[in-house]
């Protein structure tokens, strides 16, 4: 049997070779217990375990509130996921977006921030400007709320 061809997918397959990336965006509130030696420990077994599995992002901490974006394979993200709502290091979780999609990373390396009030502040009312979902919508307000409401530096730590 003769071969006229080989069935090499065509140039511009081969150019957008962009990679198949779940993301997941959530804040959730610090658990009681959680301080900042917590953090600290959190984060270096965290860009460990990620740097393993494939998974970047960021994650910010400020006034006992975690934000966090986290991109990478699917099945990897989906494990995170399932881990990250059986933490009891935080509760509150509101999911902001999530998505499965051909594309670049938007975080090539996992980074940290350690925010301030102010800042957290900023990072949510940009959520929740940008928040289609009434149910976000509601939970970010309510998170806003506690921030006006509560001395910042306790919030999370009732
Ligand atoms: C705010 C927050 C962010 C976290 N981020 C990550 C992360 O980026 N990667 C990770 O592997 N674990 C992260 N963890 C820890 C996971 O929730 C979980 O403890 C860890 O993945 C081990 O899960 P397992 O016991 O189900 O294997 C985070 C926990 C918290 C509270």
């Amino acid at each position: 049997m003769m071969f006229d061809e080989f069935g090499f997918p065509g140039d511009t397959d081969l150019d957008h070779a962009a990679p198949l990336l779940e993301t997941f965006v959530y804040c959730s509130r610090a658990a009681e217990s959680v301080d900042d030696m917590e953090v600290d420990r959190l984060i270096e077994w965290a860009q460990r375990s990620n740097a393993d599995r494939g998974i970047t992002g960021v994650l910010v901490f400020g006034s006992g509130i975690f934000f966090q974006w986290i991109e990478g394979p699917p099945s990897q993200v989906q494990n995170l996921i399932a881990s990250l709502h059986g933490d009891p290091r935080h509760h509150d979780i509101v999911a902001l977006d999530r998505s499965v999609e051909k594309r670049d990373r938007l975080y090539p390396n996992w980074e940290m921030e350690r925010v301030g009030p102010d800042q957290i502040r900023t990072v949510l009312q940009d959520a929740l400007d940008s928040a289609e979902d009434e149910k976000n919508i509601a939970a970010l307000k309510r998170i806003l709320g506690h921030l006006d409401s509560s001395p910042l530096d306790t919030l999370g730590r009732k």
